[in-house]
């Protein structure tokens, strides 16, 4: 069991965080969903949690705003529509520092990958939280899919070792897959990919990731099959496979998935598009814990909010 660490100040990234904190959130949030942890009354005046999105989203701004009213705290929502000046020009960054100028007690931020907003988010005095930046990291993605893991497996140290990981489909454009490969090798996972070589990632930092191209094989492997977005709003003019082929080779349905293991489990961060990146049968099959990974979300949020605000005691 993870001990007691300093309260954390933010949570920007899987990469920057430790096992112990990790472990700490997810045994949190497990504590929290069996009724053995409850948070402490919000300090007066309750603190107000600024709910900043500039990318759309359904699942990860509602559970934060869940997980924060649970929690006994505040929350105020921007949603960069037409409704607002992003839509008169006014950019991301100075967006931002206008909501900070009002003095929020913590920052949850979801933005396109813009450095002078990411510098922002650095440099700030106000706790924030990552809720996805580009194409760079979706670290409370990563803990809730890692609780759901354990979870659903039984597994109870709070380890993923002996657990193989495959994220299939467009592996280069997305943040839920650099997130959860951090996080998955930092609790002991082996980790592959099985994608396209146009959606593998080229960066460094995956060099050494097994890459499967094909799913008979992949799926034979694998103990986890995490599906991904086709995250096409990211691919610029160089990718040339067709949709079709993508959907005959990388969608999550019957014919790509006939070699995982009856044990195995099969799940998607969402959203995902029905027909492209799975098919709707997939929901129904006993292995799939999309919805459940949507469950825990709610439960990992408030872990993390709570820790920064140090509403669990000591
Ligand atoms: N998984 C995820 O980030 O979903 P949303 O884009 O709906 O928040």
């Amino acid at each position: 069991m993870p001990t007691a660490l300093a309260a954390p100040q933010a949570l920007l990234g899987i990469e920057k965080l430790s096992q112990a904190q990790a472990q700490i959130y997810i045994e949190k949030a497990f504590a929290i969903k069996s009724g053995r942890l409850s948070s402490k009354l919000p300090p007066h005046p309750v603190p107000n949690v600024a709910l900043i999105f500039f990318e759309a989203s359904t699942r990860t701004r509602f559970s934060f705003e869940m997980a924060a009213r649970k929690l006994g705290l505040n929350t105020v929502s921007f949603v960069a529509d037409a409704t607002t000046s992003v839509s008169k020009g006014e950019s991301q960054h100075e967006t931002l520092n206008t909501l900070i100028q009002m003095h929020p007690d913590m920052l949850v931020v979801r933005h396109s990958g813009d450095a002078q907003v990411a510098q922002i988010l650095k440099n700030t005095s106000i706790p924030v939280i990552n809720a996805g930046d580009g194409k760079g990291e979706h670290p409370t993605q990563a803990l809730l899919d890692a609780m759901t893991i354990l979870e659903r497996l039984e597994i109870k140290n709070l380890s993923l070792k002996d657990q193989k990981i495959i994220f299939v489909g467009d592996v280069e454009h997305s943040r839920v897959a650099r997130s959860g490969r951090l996080l998955f090798q930092l609790l002991g996972a082996e980790v592959a990919i099985c994608c396209p070589s146009e959606l593998a990632p080229q960066s460094q930092d995956w060099q050494g990731v097994k890459h499967f191209t094909e799913m008979a094989k992949a799926t034979a492997w694998a103990t986890v099959c995490m599906g991904l977005r086709l995250q096409k709003e990211r691919h610029g003019q160089h990718v040339s496979f067709s949709q079709e082929e993508y959907i005959a080779n990388y969608r999550l349905d019957d014919k790509n998935l006939k070699n995982l293991s009856k044990n195995a489990l099969i799940m998607h961060p969402g959203p995902f598009v029905p027909g492209i990146d799975l098919d709707e049968k997939i929901l129904a099959d006993s292995r799939c814990v999309i919805h459940q990974q949507v469950e825990n979300g709610v439960l990992i949020r408030m872990a993390v909010i709570g820790e920064i605000f140090g509403l669990f005691g000591a």
